[in-house]
């Protein structure tokens, strides 16, 4: 059998998610059955090299051969780094992103890729001019149990899907946190459509995107209205709670997701629910990373048969993402089929769309390209 190809990963930031990530690049591929790649941690950046110290000693098992860097350019010019993971909050994707595809290297920057459209087409075309790969880190697209629901949705066994209902959201105690917490802060993108929390807006999204974009039905056809309204909270005036509709409606598809993210709500049981002309798909919270969902099959003689499927593996779904990166960098592809740039951007700009009709605006800066 051939040497798996092995990807060196820079990692920039040493966060929540960041620590996530890393620990599942430290899973062997063969317990998830993958033998054609493997993932080498090469290089921590932080804007502190003792946290990066830190980072390599509680994430990494104090392993030597990973270099710990006090700025996040030293990673990006390492020569022993071929792909930058970038996981610093939502507001600086676009800084770092554009900085490392720069100096070209290959960049899996985390959700929401950025914090408009405009940013994400200036990184496209930077991914573009330096012949790198890009990716948002959309996880849960890559996970086994969202390819086995797309293959279901498509089989047609349970007829087109009509409507989608999705929602993420947590309770952060709004009412006694600190204006400046992050969930609150404008200034940070807070709120609860693109905050760097859990309830965030590309969750719900990417069932739509899987479940009624991708349905060969839809021919990639974009969504034909996009309906949004934002609830604010008086305390900072970023969104509450925020609720959008997407129409898909073309010759061979008529169906609506609705969808909706929180910051004042624990998350529904289930989170996400497809419903078909003949039947059901729902999927158990949390849906960024689902363990479960049952199908409900419609009976012509009104009789309901259910079936549940579960997954399991070793880490914490995050690897997956990971393997993409690591196949579409060994072959030489500047973008993911599965979660690619058109993807990404029709995902902010659906996002630009709801928070001009929620009359989201961020203050000035936050937007580096308009
Ligand atoms: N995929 C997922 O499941 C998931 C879940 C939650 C969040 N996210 C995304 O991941 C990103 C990070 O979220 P997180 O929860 O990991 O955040 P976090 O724990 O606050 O970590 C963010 C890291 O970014 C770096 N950073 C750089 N400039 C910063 C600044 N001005 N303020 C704060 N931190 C700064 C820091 O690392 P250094 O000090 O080392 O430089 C910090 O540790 C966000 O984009 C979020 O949307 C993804």
């Amino acid at each position: 059998m051939a040497t798996p190809f092995q990807l060196r990963w820079g990692i920039i930031s040493t966060g929540k998610i960041a620590a996530c990530f890393v620990k599942d690049l430290l899973v062997d591929p063969k317990t998830r059955d993958v033998r054609d790649i493997v993932h080498k941690v090469s290089a921590i950046g932080s804007r502190s090299v003792e946290n990066a110290r830190k980072f390599i000693d509680t994430v990494a098992g104090g392993d030597t051969s990973i270099k710990a860097y006090g700025t996040y350019e030293e990673v990006y010019f390492d020569k022993d780094v071929d792909a930058i993971y970038i996981g610093t909050p939502h507001t600086f994707h676009y800084t770092n992103s554009l900085a490392a595809l720069k100096a070209g290297k290959n960049v899996l920057c985390e959700k929401p890729v950025t914090c408009n459209s405009s940013e994400l087409r200036s990184l496209i075309a930077t991914a573009k001019e330096h012949g790198v790969f890009f990716m948002e880190a959309l996880w849960t697209r890559f996970q086994p149990l969202t390819l086995e629901v797309k293959k279901i949705a498509e089989s047609g066994v349970l007829g087109a899907p009509v409507v989608l209902h999705a929602d993420l959201s947590g309770d952060f105690d709004i009412d006694n946190i600190p204006k400046t917490h992050r969930i609150l802060d404008p200034a940070l993108g807070g709120g609860a459509l693109l905050d760097l929390g859990v309830c965030s807006g590309p969750y719900p999204l990417v069932w739509a995107i899987v479940a009624l974009y991708e349905n060969p039905r839809n021919k990639l056809n974009p969504p034909s209205s996009i309906t949004g309204a934002m609830l604010k909270t008086t305390l900072t005036d970023v969104d509450r709670n925020t609720s959008f509709t997407l129409t898909f409606s073309s010759a061979d598809l008529a169906a609506q997701a609705i969808l909706s993210c929180s910051i004042n709500l624990n998350a529904p049981q289930p989170g996400v629910t497809i419903r078909f002309e003949r039947g059901t798909i729902a999927i158990a919270a949390p849906i960024y990373c689902p363990k479960e969902f049952t199908i409900q099959h419609f009976g012509t003689d009104g009789t309901i048969k259910e079936e549940r499927k579960e997954f399991e593996y070793v880490g914490g779904g995050w690897h997956f993402q990971a393997d993409e990166v690591a196949r579409c960098v060994r072959d030489g592809e500047k973008e993911s089929t599965l979660w690619g740039h058109s993807k990404s951007l029709l995902e902010m700009e659906i996002f630009d769309e709801v928070r001009r009709q929620g009359e989201y605006k961020f203050p000035g800066g936050v937007e580096k390209v308009l």
